[in-house]
């Protein structure tokens, strides 16, 4: 089992069938989006919803490196971590063999190699757009608890807009955008499931 795995659900060896039945491509759904987007929360309501296994990538990262990622950042520097980032979704993907949500990190889906082993995989990406104050907003809150920065990348509020501008066009090559802007989680996890027409693997 992959390190962060979560599973909804108990009939899912029997639920791959079905699910192969319809569509055996589309077993992979990948949640992309810049920080404080919700790709975490979403995604585990929407595997709930969908009963189907969760996985965070940040979190596979964190399970293979044994150190918190702005450890990674702070001593091996951000070109390191995409590649860590790169070989931990290679392995994913590789390993994946039931249903299952993915949260990516902020920049995964930017980089070229990553949008390749996606597509080749199969996955159909979705990008969470909320506006850019709640995604703020969620990053200033965590960070005014944390006694280290969690997020390396969120530091600077011109910086973080700035990143998030630069990096849109390529967020909106995913499958499908989703506006989440003032919605719960539940509602936009409901709606991404809707979106995508998967049923709820049986329970
Ligand atoms: C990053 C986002 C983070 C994490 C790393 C880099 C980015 O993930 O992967 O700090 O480049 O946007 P979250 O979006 O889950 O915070």
């Amino acid at each position: 089992m992959l390190a962060g795995a979560v599973h909804f659900g108990i009939a899912m060896a029997s639920a791959c069938s079905q699910s192969d039945h319809q569509d055996s491509a589309l077993r992979i759904v990948a949640l992309t989006g810049f920080m404080g987007a919700g790709k975490t929360s979403i995604g585990l309501a929407l595997a709930e919803i969908l009963r189907w296994g969760f996985v965070d990538l940040d979190q596979e990262i964190e399970a293979r490196e044994r150190m918190p990622i702005r450890d990674i950042f702070r001593l091996r520097g951000e070109r390191q971590f995409r590649e860590i980032e790169t070989a931990t979704l290679r392995r994913l993907l590789e390993g994946v063999s039931s249903p299952t949500v993915i949260a990516l990190g902020g920049g995964t889906f930017i980089q070229t190699a990553n949008t390749e082993l996606l597509r080749t995989a199969g996955v159909r990406v979705v990008f969470l757009e909320p506006t850019i104050e709640e995604m703020l907003e969620r990053c200033r809150i965590e960070t005014q608890s944390a006694t280290e920065r969690l997020r390396p990348l969120a530091a600077d509020a011109d910086a973080f807009r700035a990143l998030y501008e630069g990096r849109l066009p390529q967020y909106r090559k995913a499958d499908l955008t989703v506006n989440t802007a003032g919605q719960s989680v539940a509602d936009n996890a409901r709606k991404i499931a809707a979106s995508l027409h998967f049923q709820s693997e049986p329970g």
